[in-house]
């Protein structure tokens, strides 16, 4: 059996990705861990507290960095809501009073160590917590089986910079840091997890009438979906959302979903107008590199497990084909391959 660990900066879609992973029987999830990046680190741990009350979670979350490694926090209220979750704890009055600063980065040292090639470790958020780690042991951080960090764009235009992915945006430093060490990422980046959308009518439809016991978190998600949603509505032409970071949980749990091309990949941290860009040369044939790039995946078989373990309901391959494949900007760069 392999063993996850998710590091998160939950987030709507982070949500999404966490209740997917907690209901996938076919991996141990042994901690999760937050970082500060769509909100603070105090409202992601939060967040996630709350989820592990209403999944009935027997997890261990530890929280982590407040800031990125030299540089100042950007966070994302306007696309998941002050609170992470579209205001849904804010406008209940939700919170957790035990919460308290937590120490992720050694305890993924301690997880790296012990688990070595069988460890997982899925990030889904600024790579901070993990350049830590790699600060702290970067021979024990090597020895892990896989990191897969849902970030970057490669081949066309980002959602925070022009040409930057938010969470590689949001501390560059911590992805840099992390490849210059030796340590090899599998990215999942926008150019892959944009060919795929949620659009609000099937979400609708997935959330009517849940089981009872899915009452209350189909509350929360009603409120934080419709918000992510009315912020894609707004600024991407999309009536719906995009599952960035359950997309990624799928890369690490079913990774035969997924095509990885070899690369060297380089992460611009200054720059006036490029700080975050992902840099790498996909038209090289030399295809090997310091990490691996996820180009293509089985969007089909995604959307069909993830709608079933969500929300519990089928979604045909037809509705998938018809309603949620997209074109990006760009043409998809697997035809190069
Ligand atoms: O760019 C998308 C990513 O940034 C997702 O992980 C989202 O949750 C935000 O962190
Ligand atoms: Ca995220």
């Amino acid at each position: 059996m392999r063993h996850i660990l998710i590091d998160t900066d939950a987030g709507v879609d982070d949500t999404l990705a966490l209740i997917y992973a907690s209901r996938s029987s076919d991996v141990n999830v042994e901690l999760l861990t937050t970082v500060s990046g769509n909100v603070p680190v105090k409202e992601v741990t939060q967040n996630v507290l709350y989820l592990k009350e209403l999944l009935h979670w027997d997890i261990e979350v530890c929280s982590g960095a407040d800031v990125p490694r030299s540089r100042k926090l950007v966070t994302a209220p306007e696309v998941h809501g002050d609170d992470g979750v579209g205001n849904y704890r804010k406008t209940h009055g939700i919170t957790f009073d035990d919460w308290e600063t937590g120490d992720a980065a050694p305890r993924l040292v301690a997880a790296a160590k012990k688990f070595r090639k069988n460890l997982t470790i899925v990030s889904l958020g600024p790579m901070t917590n993990i350049a830590d780690a790699v600060a702290i042991d970067a021979e024990a951080m090597m020895g892990a089986g896989r990191i897969v960090q849902m970030g970057g764009v490669f081949s066309g235009y980002g959602n925070t910079g022009v040409h930057s992915e938010f969470n590689i945006f949001v501390d560059p430093e911590a992805t840099d840091f992390v490849l210059n060490n030796g340590i090899k990422i599998d990215f999942v980046p926008l150019d892959l997890t944009e060919l795929l959308s949620m659009p609000r009518r099937l979400f609708e439809s997935l959330t009517r009438s849940p089981r009872h016991d899915d009452a209350e978190i189909t509350r929360l998600l009603r409120k934080a979906v419709r918000f992510y949603a009315d912020y894609h509505r707004a600024t991407d032409r999309l009536d719906g959302c995009f599952l960035h970071d359950p997309i990624t949980v799928a890369a690490a749990i079913s990774p035969h979903w997924f095509q990885f091309v070899g690369s060297s990949i380089d992460v611009e941290t200054s720059g006036a107008y490029t700080s975050g860009v992902t840099v790498a040369n996909l038209r090289k044939r030399a295809r090997s590199g310091n990490s691996r790039i996820a180009v293509s995946f089985d969007a089909t078989s995604f959307m069909k497990d993830f709608a079933m373990k969500v929300f519990r309901r089928k979604v045909s391959a037809a509705t998938v084909r018809s309603e949620c494949l997209r074109e990006r900007f760009f043409p998809s760069f697997s035809g190069n391959l």
